[in-house]
């Protein structure tokens, strides 16, 4: 097994590791090592099933099972294990065999507007259009985004939360009996620390969730909308971002706890099938002196060290 960083900031590729055979204790080890030193790990070429995608993940943490297919709007029931969900735009007679279709998913990360967040996510591309019809997949380094923070606004990130409003999805559709939002400050969803502490590597993040109708606790609307706007712009800048374009059979997986990812739209006239798996997170919390915790070393400057 061979681990490569990418050079940008965050990301390593994994070669010479077939992930439809068993993994030795050694390489697992190695495996979640790459991952909390580089946040997302990429493996090309694996043709493997559902069952060693699962088995892989199991690596990461313990299996979270996506919410049944009968909660999640019109998607069919899939013949896949309870463990995967499948994202996809395919239809048959009429009806989404997947999630999220072929729109634009905003910037996210995986079940932020849960008490408990997601951590590590698992895609294995089964069906991926050609490169010139789009679809691929941002990934955004959230240490390196707090760490680089201008002083005034890091102090004032580590003393304030924000509300994950649940209304709205990543495609910002209205969830299945939500209420739409006019009042961000009035929204429901769990309140988070704006700046989190990974319970693995003990570094701060930014933990901005998703925009939509989020809030930040105890400020007006206004100076709320003002903020998040200016956290937004400063955490999806290119120095922080790695952009994986798809090739079938790439396995890539990410830390939700340290990452925001979105993906581009792509031309409705390509199928396309990925299959994910994800483990359960944390609840969020910001460790007392989180203020003086050194930063992770896998920052927009890692290359340049
Ligand atoms: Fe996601």
């Amino acid at each position: 097994m061979k681990i490569t960083p990418l050079a940008f900031c965050l990301g390593a590729e994994v070669s010479d590791l077939n992930l439809g055979e068993p993994i030795s204790a050694h390489d697992a080890l190695l495996l979640k090592k790459a991952y909390l030193d580089h946040l997302l790990l990429l493996f090309p070429n694996q043709d493997i099933a559902d069952q060693d995608l699962i088995r892989v993940s199991s690596i990461f943490g313990e299996m979270m099972l996506p919410p049944a297919a009968h909660e999640r709007s019109s998607v069919q029931k899939s013949d896949a294990p309870p463990e995967i969900t499948v994202v996809s735009n395919v239809k048959v007679n009429g009806v989404p065999i997947g999630e999220l279709g072929d729109g634009e998913v905003i910037w996210h990360s995986d079940y932020s507007f849960k008490e408990v967040i997601g951590g590590m996510r698992i895609l294995h591309g089964i069906l991926i259009p050609p490169l010139e019809a789009g679809g691929s997949t941002e990934f955004a380094n959230m240490y390196a985004a707090f760490d680089d923070l201008p002083p005034d606004l890091k102090k004032y990130a580590l003393n304030h939360s924000i509300k994950h409003d649940i209304a709205y999805d990543t495609n910002r559709a209205l969830r299945m009996g939500a209420t739409p939002v006019t009042d961000p400050s009035k929204g429901v969803g769990p309140i988070h620390p704006m700046v989190s502490t990974h319970p693995e590597s003990n570094c701060n993040s930014l933990f901005l969730g998703r925009r939509l109708a989020h809030y930040i606790m105890g400020e007006t609307l206004e100076q709320s909308e003002r903020i998040l706007d200016a956290l937004w712009e400063h955490a999806t800048q290119e120095k922080y971002i790695y952009r994986h374009a798809w090739k079938k059979n790439d396995v890539v997986l990410w830390d939700n706890r340290c990452v925001i990812h979105r993906r581009g739209s792509f031309d409705s006239q390509h199928d396309r099938i990925l299959h994910a798996a994800q483990v359960q997170g944390h609840k969020p919390f910001q460790a007392e002196n989180a203020a003086i915790f050194k930063p992770h070393h896998r920052g927009a400057s890692f290359f340049q060290n």
